[in-house]
């Protein structure tokens, strides 16, 4: 019986890691499996562990407002020692880029663990772009020894770090096992947020969703997003803006300050998972700096305009459903309109695409580790 541990702190991580923490689960004969929140993030993690109904093990509570990298990264790995020592895992899990996740990493390591990385070798190779995120992954592949690529491009960035084959596993993305398995339960939900935004919007009406961040795109780039909503917002004043504001003072500030006097932009609360892909499925076009929206879009046949000048998921681009607009208030703004005026267009960009896996990811993961033991 081997004993696995879990560590995430975040919405995405939460959300991507719910899937692998019920496949170890229905295996309780072969893993003892527990569960450790940094709660990074407190309310929006929350959500999460409501919706998926996981109770973790260990709840380290770290979440300050305002919270600066410093002392994120020293409390995390602080308050992970004893739950190390006293667990002693055999395999710790970690996900993607966050400071959880790099912080947890070097604390595993410390442990004499093994460390597995889920959503490992993406790459923007711009150490600033995401920040602090490209460093976190780099760091973390550094330090696991089982890498869980999503993709085969993701695997080939990995062997150019000179990482050994034997070590990375093409998964697919846990975000897909997420949506797929949470999909076709939201078609009929009925819930207070869905019927929030059913009272405020027409069933005729189009909707821009839009959502927003990362570190890079505070200060004057949140001033352009904004800038280039208001002006979507009057050119098209039967466009319906929607914008679950992040909870990040830095977030809440600028898009409060320049957007909630116009009645077209309705600004609202995070939304819990469920209502969110209700509302992507609903929504015409997204506009978003966010990672993992950028790989639930293309799977469910919405164009994403991705206000960021880099990406470490080109798969999507690729495919053809994102385009990179950067925050660039006018090119922002003539894309979007680009995409509601045309329908020849609108209709290219919304072919359905599954770059990021078939919903099976968790069940490979699971399987390997198995086959290791
Ligand atoms: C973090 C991750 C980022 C990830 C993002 C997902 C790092 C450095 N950043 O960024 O990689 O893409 O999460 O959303 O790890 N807050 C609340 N309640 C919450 C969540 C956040 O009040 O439930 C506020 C707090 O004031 C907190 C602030 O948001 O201090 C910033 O949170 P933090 O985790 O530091 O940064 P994010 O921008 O959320
Ligand atoms: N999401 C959510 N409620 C919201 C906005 C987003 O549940 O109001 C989900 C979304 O479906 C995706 C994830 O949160 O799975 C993305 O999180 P975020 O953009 O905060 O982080 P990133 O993916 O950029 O790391």
């Amino acid at each position: 019986m081997k004993k696995i541990l879990l560590i995430f702190g975040t919405r995405p991580e939460a959300i991507k890691m719910a899937p692998l923490v019920k496949e170890f689960q229905n295996h309780p004969q072969h893993f003892h499996t527990r569960v450790c929140v940094t709660a990074q993030h407190r309310e929006m993690l929350d959500q999460v562990l409501n919706f998926f109904e996981i109770q973790p093990n260990y709840d380290l509570n770290i979440m300050k407002p305002g919270q600066n990298l410093y002392s994120l990264t020293a409390s995390i790995i602080e308050s992970l020692k004893d739950i190390l020592e006293d667990f002693k895992p055999d395999y710790v899990f970690v996900h993607g880029d966050t400071t959880t996740t790099m912080a947890a990493s070097i604390a595993s390591f410390y442990s004499g663990a093994k460390i597995c990385h889920v959503e490992a070798g993406l790459r923007t190779f711009d150490k600033y772009s995401p920040f602090p995120e490209e460093i976190n992954r780099q760091i973390t592949s550094r330090i696991c020894d089982i890498h869980f690529a999503p993709t085969e491009k993701a695997k080939e960035n990995l062997e150019k770090e000179n990482i050994s084959a034997k070590n990375i596993l093409v998964t697919g993305n846990t975000v897909i096992d997420a949506l797929f398995e949470s999909v076709s339960k939201v078609e009929n939900i009925s819930s207070p947020g869905i019927n929030h935004i059913k009272e405020l919007i027409q069933p005729n009406q189009e909707i821009i969703l839009v959502t927003g961040h990362r570190r890079e795109n505070h200060g004057d780039g949140f001033e352009r997003i904004c800038k280039a909503l208001k002006d979507i917002a009057n050119n098209k004043p039967e466009v319906q803006i929607i914008f679950p504001v992040h909870l990040n003072p830095k977030v809440q500030e600028p898009v409060q300050r320049l957007l909630s006097h116009l009645s077209n932009v309705h600004l609202l609360e995070p939304l819990a998972y469920p209502d969110f892909i209700w509302l992507m499925n609903r929504s015409k076009v997204i506009l978003t700096d966010s990672g993992g929206i950028q790989e639930e879009a293309p799977s469910l046949g919405k164009p994403v305009l991705v206000m960021r000048d880099t990406t470490e998921r080109p798969e999507a681009v690729e495919a053809g459903t994102v385009i990179l607009t950067g925050t660039d208030d006018a090119i922002i703004v003539k894309e979007t309109l680009k995409l509601l005026n045309d329908k020849n267009y609108y209709n290219t960009m919304s072919a359905l695409h599954n770059p990021y896996g078939d919903g099976t990811a968790c069940r490979k993961i699971v399987d390997f580790i198995k086959s290791k033991t």
